[in-house]
């Protein structure tokens, strides 16, 4: 049975589509099966995976029975994946996580790549999620974000939650001008689950729209696929 994990930030452009893919990728590494599910109807996740050309059918098609689920998963960069619909019309949080639970015999992860805001995508991807990443980078407005983000998934049933702070650098923390680790804790009031850095290949790879490298990043997205499998590895800042 699968785990379904929600991806959720609040604010948009602090790396929620890019965590899900590192983590689906470091999951895939570690033998599992994952399925990433984009609920951000802006659409990304076949983008970020240069599969746009590729897409025929969204997981609303399979919702409304336009198609079966097993002909809307795409794969790209060996990342399994459904598409977001461009509208959530006529896509009740019933019927949403019917197909999940539909698809949870198939896979050892379901990962919900949410959109920003607290709105009706967050609240379909929260009707099939059992826990939550929230993502932050160590910046006030982020940070106030995602507190909020935590709080409003906990309304939604999704109580579990923890936090992954994106794109850290030592450098500009010692230096103030970024929060530091305690105090993105503190202010968000979710467990620390990973700190990624600041990866130059990362930041490319968003032009490039393939996630073809992801060196400087990568231990850090390993760390965080051990951890959500309940490994005990060190939460270190590499
Ligand atoms: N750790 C990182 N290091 C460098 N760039 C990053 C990192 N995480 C995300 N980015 C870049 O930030 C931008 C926004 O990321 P994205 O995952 O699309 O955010 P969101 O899904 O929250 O809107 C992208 O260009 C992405 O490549
Ligand atoms: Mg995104």
């Amino acid at each position: 049975m699968a785990k379904r994990i929600v991806i959720a930030s609040g604010k948009g452009g602090v790396g929620k589509t890019t965590v899900a893919i590192g983590l689906s990728k470091a999951l895939a590494a570690r033998d599992k099966k994952v399925l990433l599910v984009d609920f951000d109807n802006l659409r990304s996740v076949d983008l970020m995976l240069g599969a746009a050309e590729n897409v025929v059918f969204d997981w609303g098609d399979a919702v409304l029975g336009r198609c079966t689920a097993s002909e809307a998963i795409g794969t790209a960069q060996g990342i399994s994946f459904l598409a977001c619909p461009p509208r959530y019309d006529d896509l009740t949080p019933q019927k949403v996580k019917r197909l999940m639970k539909e698809l949870e015999a198939d896979y050892d992860y379901l990962l919900f790549d949410a959109p920003a805001g607290v709105g009706a995508g967050l609240r379909l991807a929260c009707a099939a999620a059992q826990r939550a990443i929230v993502v932050a980078t160590p910046d006030p407005v982020c940070v106030r974000a995602a507190c909020r983000a935590a709080q409003e998934m906990e309304t939604m049933g999704v109580a579990n939650s923890r936090l992954v702070i994106n794109r850290a650098v030592r450098r500009d923390i010692r230096q103030k001008r970024l929060l530091n680790i305690d105090d993105v804790i503190d202010k968000t009031g979710v467990q620390l689950v990973a700190i990624i850095p600041e990866d130059k290949y990362l930041r490319k790879a968003g032009i490039d729209n393939i996630l073809l490298s992801w060196q400087l990043s990568y231990e850090a997205f390993c760390n965080l696929a051990a951890r959500v499998e309940g490994e005990q590895v060190p939460l270190a800042f590499l």
